[in-house]
């Protein structure tokens, strides 16, 4: 049947004319904006589709487009309600793949169906309800007289009227639900950052009373097993190794220390939270975190090996070179009644690097 057997109140669209419009002006712009006469390259004639002569096949089509969006929107609230349903470490036996994560896996295929229907809606819009009319056109000059520019905007309002977004309501609503609801996927995906740090970055497990357990015999420092000269590493009393954060919890409480000739100990504040000229410093680099282990026993200088920072240990450890940004943490020391070396706090200031606390 051609377009023009078909009975007008069958025609869905004015469509037809206004490709025929289209075409024609568009031929006539390129031969004003050219230096040669444009040659139609001869296209073949346009053959309608069923849904272009029949108005219940296009209102099939915009069901089934529209139904792809809507299907879309539920893959959006199931990605959502995904994050509630599954627990993070809850694994499944799901053929051919194996045991998997039930949240990645959901995660993964609501995502995907929802974007999966929204190119699928809009491919099956344009194929079946927008205009297919071939248009021949001449190439121009890169730079647009004024009436190309008109006639640009013109195509587009053309464009936006041929592909019924304004007549079509159902699926104009439904694709900007779609594409209005796919990006809550991202802002639930927050959620995978873990929670806050909140106090954990400014704490350790160093606290008033608690014992030095050198790292290296697991037994309680005594003042007298810390001599002029050596670097010794402590740990709390209580961290072991079975604890499920150990490597969190001695990367933020590791410990060295030394003893210093009280008369060399420089810095006040220093003199007074030692123990007889031993003092404790955190261990962990406040440039980017290396753990400290180079100490020089004339200088009392500990050297960070990752990049050089050198801190004095006898002058509140302060930064000497390198690109550290502040001195090492001291944390305050005693002994308790049966002679051990004991913490007599947490340390006063963040360990580590020092560039997330500094704003
Ligand atoms: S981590 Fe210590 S100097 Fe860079």
């Amino acid at each position: 049947m051609s377009s023009q057997e078909i009975p007008e109140e069958n025609l869905p669209l004015e469509q037809d004319a206004a490709h025929d419009a289209a075409g024609h002006e568009g031929t006539a712009v390129a031969e004003r904006a050219g230096d040669e006469p444009f040659a139609d390259p001869g296209l073949p004639a346009h053959k309608p589709r069923i849904q272009d002569i029949d108005e219940r096949a296009a209102r099939r089509s915009e069901r089934a487009v529209a139904f792809m969006f809507t299907l879309s929107m539920l893959a959006t609230v199931a990605f959502i309600a995904s994050f509630v349903i599954f627990p993070v470490d809850k694994i499944v036996y799901i053929w051919p793949l194996g045991h998997v994560s039930a949240l990645n896996f959901s995660l993964g295929m609501t995502l995907g169906l929802a974007l999966f229907c929204i190119g699928a809606g809009a491919v099956h819009w344009a194929r079946t309800l927008m205009s297919d009319v071939e248009v021949a056109d001449d190439r121009h000059a890169i730079s647009a007289e004024p009436e190309v520019k008109a006639k640009v905007l013109a195509d587009f309002a053309d464009g936006a009227k041929e592909s019924a977004i304004g007549r079509r309501k159902l699926i104009r609503n439904t694709m900007f639900g779609a594409l209005a609801m796919v990006p809550l996927s991202g802002v639930v995906l927050l959620r995978d950052l873990g929670p806050l740090p909140e106090e954990k970055l400014r704490k350790t497990l160093w606290a008033k009373g608690k014992k030095l357990i050198n790292m290296n015999t697991n037994e309680p420092l005594r003042p007298e097993d810390v001599v002029v000269g050596s670097l010794t590493f402590a740990m709390p009393d209580g961290l072991e190794e079975s604890n499920h954060d150990f490597n969190n919890e001695i990367a933020k409480a590791a410990l060295m220390i030394v003893r210093i000739q009280p008369e060399d100990i420089k810095d006040k504040q220093e003199l007074e939270w030692s123990h007889d000229g031993i003092v404790a410093y955190s261990k962990i680099c406040t440039h980017v975190g290396c753990p400290i282990s180079l100490y020089e026993q004339q200088t009392h200088h500990v050297l960070c090996p990752c990049h050089q920072s050198t801190f004095d240990l006898s002058d509140g450890a302060r930064v000497i070179f390198g690109p550290a940004g502040h001195a090492l943490p001291q944390l305050r020391i005693g002994v308790d009644d049966e002679g051990f070396l004991e913490a007599l706090g947490d340390f006063e200031e963040p360990v580590g690097p020092a560039f997330w606390e500094r704003g």
